[in-house]
């Protein structure tokens, strides 16, 4: 689908599936920014011109946008920042470093995301609290009967993805969420791989913490959202300091900061980030969430169909949901299968994909993914299928 909104997909055979590791950015998104530095390049909220002001207005808007897309209350619950990691790091050092004590637990999976592993690892080390795992079950699933297995009376928070990059499994958050809540346990969602594929609304799922990347979502890199149920981001301590976030300080050291969202964005933002991520939410709106998730769960199932006629070829994920495939070639290196498949312009991702505890579960360290995204096609599947049939003189090839 809408192939043609992509000018890197013109004139040219590569076959681009590694949108789990970041998307192809449609020409909308890159207009936005385009404009931006050719026709209205200026500060925000420090300018009393009118290119400052125009710009002010469109980076205020940005965050109705993102409101709007998540379902959140408010715009001042639409925090402005780097990307998932540093959402993930607001939220662990900014806000549960204040509220949790030594020998509190907080529950994630070995199959986590760096980023919402070594936060906590810190914070352990720092404070003492404890992180134990949800124990998955024989389809790598968190489910709730698992939860409960783990939860005790000392368990404070549960973070984790709601779809995993290396295994694809969808999380039911909304019903942990619930079991959570029952159990005065605070949840916290890395969205990285699910914000572009599936629909998220935060206050349907309960969610009170969660955290994205914009380039992971057809957007700029570098520019990511935090989101906080408001009476908790307002007591997020911030990070950073500087200006613009600050309302008054004087010499002797008085300093009082600004409310929601500024207090939590200190410096000139990545307004170019801001425009394009804006942008890259009203192109998949237009699109349609659901849309998209149907035709890339059609395309997941043909990749699984056609990826199991061939004997040599072992997928560690068939039975998940996400647009996500995870294999190896039978005696092959996944960097050298990556390295093969380049040969033929098939951009896929090898290795352990920054989830390291994942080969405890799938008792392998490195494998090929295939990420995929509405603007793949079936030809583009049996195109990689043909490609793998004829591996047999793949040291050949890539030596
Ligand atoms: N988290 C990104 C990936 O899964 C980088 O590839």
């Amino acid at each position: 689908m809408n192939r043609e909104d992509f000018t890197i997909l013109k004139d040219t055979n590569m076959v681009y599936f590694d949108n789990g590791a970041t998307t192809l950015k449609p020409d909308v998104v890159r207009d936005a920014i385009v404009n931006y530095y050719d026709k209205y390049t200026s500060s925000i909220h420090r300018g009393d011109y009118k290119n400052s002001l125009m710009v002010s207005s469109m980076y205020d808007e940005a965050r109705e946008v993102i409101r709007n897309f998540i379902n959140a209350e408010h715009p001042s619950e639409i925090i402005f920042t780097s990307g998932t990691t540093a959402s993930l790091n607001d939220i662990v050092f900014g806000y549960f470093k204040h509220h949790l004590k030594s020998g509190d637990e907080v529950l994630i999976t070995e199959t986590e995301h760096a980023s919402n592993v070594l936060p906590w690892f810190m914070l352990a080390k720092e404070m003492g609290i404890v992180v134990k795992y949800i124990p998955l079950n024989d389809n790598n699933e968190v489910t709730i009967v698992n939860l409960n297995t783990v939860i005790t009376d000392k368990t404070k928070v549960v973070s984790i993805a709601h779809i995993t990059n290396v295994i694809g499994d969808i999380r039911d958050i909304k019903e942990i969420s619930k079991i959570c809540h029952e159990n005065n346990i605070m949840v916290v969602v890395d969205a990285a791989q699910s914000i572009a594929h599936t629909k998220i609304d935060v206050k349907d799922m309960d969610i009170d913490f969660m955290a994205f990347s914009g380039h992971k979502a057809y957007g700029p890199t570098g520019i990511g959202v935090l989101y906080g149920k408001f009476n908790l981001l307002r007591e997020l301590t911030p990070l950073e300091y500087g200006g613009g976030m600050n309302a008054i300080f004087n010499k002797d050291g008085y300093v009082e900061l600004k409310d929601l969202p500024d207090k939590l964005e200190a410096g000139t933002p990545n307004i170019e980030g801001v425009l394009g991520l804006t942008e890259s939410i009203k192109y998949i709106d237009k699109i349609g969430i659901d849309k998209i998730h149907e035709y890339e769960s059609y395309l997941r199932k043909y990749l699984i169909d056609r990826l199991s006629e061939l004997d040599f070829i072992k997928i560690y994920n068939k039975d998940n949901e996400a647009a996500i495939v995870t294999f190896n070639l039978d005696g092959v290196f996944s960097q050298d299968a990556a390295i093969y498949l380049d040969k033929y312009n098939i951009c896929v991702r090898a290795g352990n994909h920054c989830a390291k505890m994942t080969k405890d579960v799938f008792n392998v360290a490195n494998t090929v993914r295939v990420s995929l995204s509405f603007y793949n096609t079936k030809e583009e599947i049996d195109l990689l299928i043909n490609v793998l049939k004829n591996s047999k003189n793949i040291w050949e090839e890539i030596l």
